[in-house]
């Protein structure tokens, strides 16, 4: 497994693999890896010939009073996270390489990126959005690997792709869970045990409201209202939002649309922002 900082090292290698005919993956990533990002490594190394992680904790997808500065780096640990799960390529820019200074270009969608996430954390997406194409452009991959845990990211991922033209195949790979229910997220080591134990009640919200369309609910405010009322219940838990949303485009819905509707949830606990999804 090869570890490039540059950019121009990393488009030449790129450059070279297409040269010789191997498909692409990325997979990009903020770094600090656990199982489900391994899970994305192994989908990637199944899609293409060679897998590319990238590794980069993107100033521009946080807010001023978001966790920057203590989002957590482990580098050593990343690496070997990623050669045991199959990458031949690790990029690991440093902020000066990605955003000279001066830099001025920035990408913003404008609908998909707009509500949920996009009401309470106004610059993410913009953030998101224009690393990503910088990623597009300098591997250019023929696919790239995202989590569903990320279910707007995805959807506003997938929306510049198409309107950019930017020819790269988005695959999905399924939410990992901990044995408990929690999905799994780098964030998830700021809680402390009883955090986490309240934290549970978004897992439990979500599998409640896919039990009740299992039984033939299809009516949008009883599923948010069973949601929120589950969440309620624990004090650690304020919500951020609960909405039934069609996975593409994040609209509201008034009925579910079996497997292209999501519930998606975001909620403090305590002062650990979490969100979580899964599709009802
Ligand atoms: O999901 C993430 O880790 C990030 O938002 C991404 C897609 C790597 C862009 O910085």
């Amino acid at each position: 497994m090869q570890t490039v900082t540059s950019i121009s090292e990393m488009q030449a290698l790129a450059a070279g693999l297409r040269a010789h005919g191997r498909s692409v993956a990325l997979v990009p990533t903020m770094g600090a890896l656990h199982e489900g990002h391994v899970s994305l490594v192994r989908l990637a190394a199944m899609k293409a010939d060679a897998v590319i992680v990238s590794i980069f904790v993107n100033p521009a997808q946080f807010g001023p009073s978001e966790d920057f500065a203590r989002y957590p780096r482990e580098l050593e640990a990343d690496l070997a996270q990623c050669n045991a799960a199959g990458a031949h390529v690790v990029f690991t820019p440093s902020v000066e390489e990605i955003y000279p200074k001066g830099y001025s270009t920035f990408i913003t969608e404008e609908a998909v990126a707009k509500p949920l996430e996009g009401v309470s954390r106004p610059v993410h997406f913009r953030g998101v959005t224009t690393v990503v194409a910088k990623l597009f452009n300098i591997v250019r991959p023929n696919y790239a690997v995202l989590g569903q845990k990320d279910a707007q990211q995805v959807a506003v991922i997938k929306k510049i792709t198409a309107d950019l033209h930017l020819g790269v195949e988005i695959v999905i790979a399924p939410t990992l869970r901990d044995p408990d229910g929690l999905a799994m997220s780098s964030r998830n080591r700021y809680l402390t045990a009883t955090q986490r134990a309240d934290a549970l009640a978004l897992s439990r919200a979500l599998r409640r409201a896919q039990e009740m369309v299992s039984a033939g609910e299809r009516r949008v405010d009883r599923l948010v209202a069973e949601a929120t009322h589950l969440l309620a219940q624990h004090r650690r838990v304020r919500v951020i939002y609960a909405a039934i949303v069609d996975r593409d485009t994040m609209e509201a819905v008034r009925e579910v649309r079996p497997g292209q509707t999501i519930l998606a949830l975001a909620a403090w606990v305590d002062e650990v922002r979490l969100i979580d999804n899964e599709i009802l």
